[in-house]
């Protein structure tokens, strides 16, 4: 396993569509060991996902992983999950204010609205299919990363550029606040 360089906002991979990968593909051994690559450098990064845009492949593939993270201790554990080709809908018109960060990203979140509720179509990293609810806070980390692989950053979703921040002044200012929202949203959806 290696860790990938991370890109970071201004590099044109970063609004490339990823493109779709074949059953053959994904499971060749190349495939696998980028994976096993992409997991890696999520962790050692503290992310709670990375996409294969964000170290320089253009393949919709990302993965997300929540376990007591320091960049976002009030997000709910979620399992490491894979996603090979992606496609969320979402089932609410209900949206929740997110303060977001991203790894390509550096020092800066802001208040993107989130669809609470969605359905999950995707495989796993072994061609299994993957079809889940997703909900709370964690249905917004699920449709952060898949936006990634059409090009899109959180910040292109920000709709008040008032709430940007540096995690600094994130911290100071408006981490309480948003805390609060956080826990009582995971508390009435159970994510
Ligand atoms: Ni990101």
């Amino acid at each position: 396993m290696a860790l990938r360089k991370i890109a970071t906002l201004g590099h044109p991979i970063l609004r490339q569509r990823a493109r779709e990968l074949s059953l053959e593909e994904l499971l060749a051994p190349e495939t696998q060991r980028f994976i096993d690559d992409l997991v890696e450098t999520m962790r050692d990064a503290n992310g709670a996902g990375l996409a294969a845009t964000q170290v320089y492949e253009p393949l919709r593939i990302c993965a997300v992983e929540v376990s007591n993270n320091p960049r976002y201790p009030y997000k709910p554990r979620v399992p490491l999950t894979v996603l090979i080709n992606p496609v969320l809908t979402f089932l609410t018109d209900e949206r929740f204010d997110n303060y977001e960060g991203c790894l390509s990203v550096p020092n800066l979140r802001g208040v993107v609205p989130r669809a609470t509720v969605l359905r999950l179509l995707a495989w796993d990293r072994e061609g299994n299919p993957i079809d889940r609810e997703v909900r709370g806070l964690t249905a917004g980390t699920f449709q952060h990363e898949v936006d990634h692989l059409d090009g899109v950053l959180f910040v292109d979703r920000v709709q008040d550029t008032r709430t940007l921040t540096t995690w600094a002044d994130f911290e100071r200012f408006h981490m309480a606040d948003f805390v609060a929202r956080a826990r009582a949203l995971v508390e009435r959806m159970g994510g």
